[in-house]
C-alpha cells in the first residue's frame, strides 16, 4: 500500500491559477490513491506559515480559507487523512530529532532560506535581516511532515523538489548510521501535467502580481476580473494565432473542450469578438465553481463542521505517527 503526502500553505486567497495548477490535481490523485487501495494525506501546513503570518486573525482566516476550499472542490476527508500540522505533535518531536541528524550546511543551502538571503543582499541588507530560524529549518518540519507516516511519494511543483530530496538525505543519514531502515525513503513526483494559467495580464497568475481571478469571488467581483482581462487591438474579423492570445490561454485552462474548441475556430477564422469570448469564459468559470462556491459559503459559515473533520483527521493521522516516531526513539534511544 503506498503512502502518498501533499501539504499546502494558508498563505493568500485562493485563485483560478492555484485550482487548476494544484488543488483539482490533487483532489484527483486522491481519488486514484484511494481507488487503488493507497492512502492518501493531505494537510494544511499553518507552523510552516508562521514563520512569515504572525497576524493570529489572518492565519485563522487564511486557514479556514484553504480547508473549506478543498473540501469545497471534492476532498473526501472520510477516505483522505485531512488535518492541521499544528494538531499532530508527534510531528515537532521527530521535528527535534531529525535536527540532530541535520547538517547545518544542508539548511545553507535549502531555496526558501537562500531566496531571502538573495533579496537581503540585493536590497543592501544584512545576509539575515528577517530570517527566523523557523523559516532557515524549514526542510526539517517538512521532513517531519514527510517521514512521520511512512510516505512514499510526494507530489511536489518543481519549487518543492529540493525539500524532498532533503528529507530523504535526512532519512537516509538516520538509516546509514543506524544500519537499518529506520525511515522510509520518501520520492518526490513531479505534477507534469499540470499547467500554468496565466493571470489577467498576461503573466503567470499569482497572488504578487494583483493578476488574480479569484475562485470564490460574488458574481461581480469574477465578472469584474474577467472584463478587465487584457486584450490586443487585432480588428473584429482579422484572423487570428490563438496561441497568441491571452484570453484563449485562460479559457483552455478552465473550459470544456467544445468550449475551447469554439473559441479557437472563431479566432482563427475572424469575426468573434474578445467581449464575446470574455462571456463564455465567464459562463465557463461559473459552470465549473457555482457548486462548488455554494459549498464553499457553506463550509466557511458552518467552521465548526470543517473542524471536526479536521479534528478526526488529526487523530487518525496522530494514530499512524505515534508508531513512526516510536520506532525512532526505539532506536536512536536503545530502548
Ligand atoms: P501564488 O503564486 O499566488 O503565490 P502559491 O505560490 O501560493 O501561489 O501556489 C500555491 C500552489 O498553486 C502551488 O502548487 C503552485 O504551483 C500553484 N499555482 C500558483 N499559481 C499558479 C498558476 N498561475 N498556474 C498553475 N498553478 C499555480
Ligand atoms: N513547503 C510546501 C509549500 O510551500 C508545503 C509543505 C509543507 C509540504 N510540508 C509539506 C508539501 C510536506 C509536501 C510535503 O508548498
Amino acid at each position: 500500500m503506498k503512502t502518498i503526502l501533499t501539504g499546502v500553505k494558508p498563505t493568500g486567497t485562493v485563485h483560478f491559477g492555484n485550482y487548476v495548477g494544484a488543488i483539482r490535481p490533487a483532489i484527483q490523485l486522491g481519488h486514484d490513491i484511494n481507488a487503488k487501495g493507497g492512502r492518501h494525506i493531505m494537510f494544511v501546513a499553518d507552523y510552516h506559515a508562521i514563520n512569515a503570518i504572525k497576524d493570529a486573525p489572518l492565519l485563522k482566516q487564511l486557514t479556514k480559507e484553504i480547508a473549506s476550499t478543498y473540501l469545497a472542490c471534492g476532498l473526501d476527508p472520510k477516505h483522505s487523512l485531512f488535518y492541521k500540522q499544528s494538531d499532530v505533535p508527534e510531528l515537532f518531536e521527530l521535528t527535534t530529532i531529525l535536527m540532530a541528524y541535520t547538517p547545518k550546511g544542508l539548511m545553507n543551502k535549502s531555496h526558501a532560506y537562500k531566496a531571502q538571503v538573495d533579496k537581503n543582499m540585493a536590497k543592501g541588507e544584512p545576509n539575515d535581516a528577517g530570517i527566523n530560524m523557523g523559516l532557515y529549518t524549514y526542510p526539517v518540519l517538512m521532513a517531519a511532515d514527510i517521514l512521520a507516516y511512512d510516505t512514499d511519494i510526494v507530489p511536489v511543483g518543481k519549487d518543492q523538489i529540493q525539500h524532498v530530496e532533503i528529507a530523504a538525505d535526512i532519512a537516509g543519514s538516520i538509516n546509514a548510521h543506524y544500519k537499518k531502515e529506520v525511515l522510509k525513503i520518501p520520492e518526490y513526483v513531479v505534477q507534469v501535467n499540470s499547467q500554468v494559467l496565466p493571470g489577467t495580464d498576461g503573466q503567470k497568475m499569482s497572488k504578487s502580481y494583483n493578476n488574480v481571478i479569484p475562485l470564490f469571488a460574488d458574481d461581480n467581483v469574477l465578472k469584474k476580473a474577467v472584463m478587465g482581462i487584457k486584450t490586443d487591438c487585432q480588428g473584429l474579423n482579422d484572423k487570428k494565432n490563438p496561441e497568441d492570445i491571452l484570453l484563449y490561454h485562460i479559457i483552455k485552462g478552465v473550459a470544456k473542450d467544445d468550449v475551447v474548441q469554439t473559441v479557437k475556430d472563431g479566432l482563427e477564422q475572424g469575426g468573434m469578438g474578445y467581449g464575446d469570448i470574455k462571456k463564455m469564459l465567464l459562463n465557463a468559470l461559473h459552470e465549473e465553481i457555482d457548486e462548488k462556491r455554494e459549498k464553499y459559503n457553506y463550509y466557511m459559515t458552518h467552521f465548526d463542521e470543517v473542524e471536526d473533520m479536521l479534528q478526526d483527521g488529526a487523530k487518525r493521522a496522530r494514530d499512524i505517527a505515534a508508531p513512526v516516531l516510536n520506532r525512532v526513539k526505539d532506536v536512536i534511544f536503545n530502548r
